[in-house]
């Protein structure tokens, strides 16, 4: 599958609605929403009531890839905020198959986040719960950072991982994306690919979304 999610932390905060508008018309798939809390992360960027906002004016499922502590505490607001798909780190749960568990039951699809030092290996005994798991593919906290070239070989451990235990789990990229290492991340066998700046930074975003996708 090839999926491009376009980060919203790199669109004009003041303009959300339009850059919003754009993503409809766009061939995107998802709209990835970063949340931050300032302290799993060194960012703050927004929480739930300005996700609900987005969800107003979005057409496609949002994914809300949560950069906080304890992400356990917050899963139904989310949900009530309007999240489909809601991704929690694994360096952030102290009880990941609960997380999992209540995503489900809440009736979001569910991922695991793995930052760029934490092993593949370690969701061995998650990933049969996940419908998605994200690697970062940079330290996370900011948009517009370069890409960690070792995450091609967590991309096709995961594959292996994924073929053996869920084939159905997508896998998802996030940080540094762009047109220059997305077709390389397709091939490793990545499904969903994250883009911020490469996007919004771009003269032309619709046009690099179909480019991203090819
Ligand atoms: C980083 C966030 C990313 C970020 C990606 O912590 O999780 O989603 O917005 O931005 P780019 O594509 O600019 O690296
Ligand atoms: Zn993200």
């Amino acid at each position: 599958m090839k999926l491009i999610s376009p980060s919203l932390l790199s669109a004009d905060f003041g303009n959300l609605q339009r850059d919003i508008e754009m993503l409809n018309a766009s061939e995107c798939d998802w709209l990835h929403v970063d949340v931050m809390d300032g302290v799993f992360v060194p960012n703050i960027s927004f929480g739930q009531p300005v996700v609900k906002h987005i969800k107003k004016h979005a057409r496609k499922p949002l994914d809300v890839h949560l950069m906080i502590v304890d992400p356990g505490r917050y899963v139904n607001d989310f949900k009530e905020a309007g999240a489909d798909i809601l991704t929690v780190h694994y360096e952030a749960c102290t009880h990941l198959d609960r997380t999992l568990h209540a995503i489900k039951d809440a009736g979001m699809r569910c991922g695991t986040v793995l930052n760029p030092g934490t092993s593949v290996a370690l969701l061995e005994d998650t990933i049969q719960l996940c419908d998605v798991v994200l690697l970062m593919s940079v330290n996370p906290g900011f948009g517009g950072q370069k890409f960690i070239e070792n995450t091609y070989n967590k991309v096709k451990q995961l594959r292996a991982l994924c073929d053996r235990k869920n084939p159905d789990c997508l896998i998802e990229v996030d940080g540094g994306v762009n047109t220059s290492n997305a077709p390389m991340l397709f091939a490793a066998g990545a499904d969903v690919l994250v883009a911020g700046n490469a996007v919004f930074k771009s003269e032309n975003p619709v046009q690099t979304i179909h480019d991203l996708k090819q």
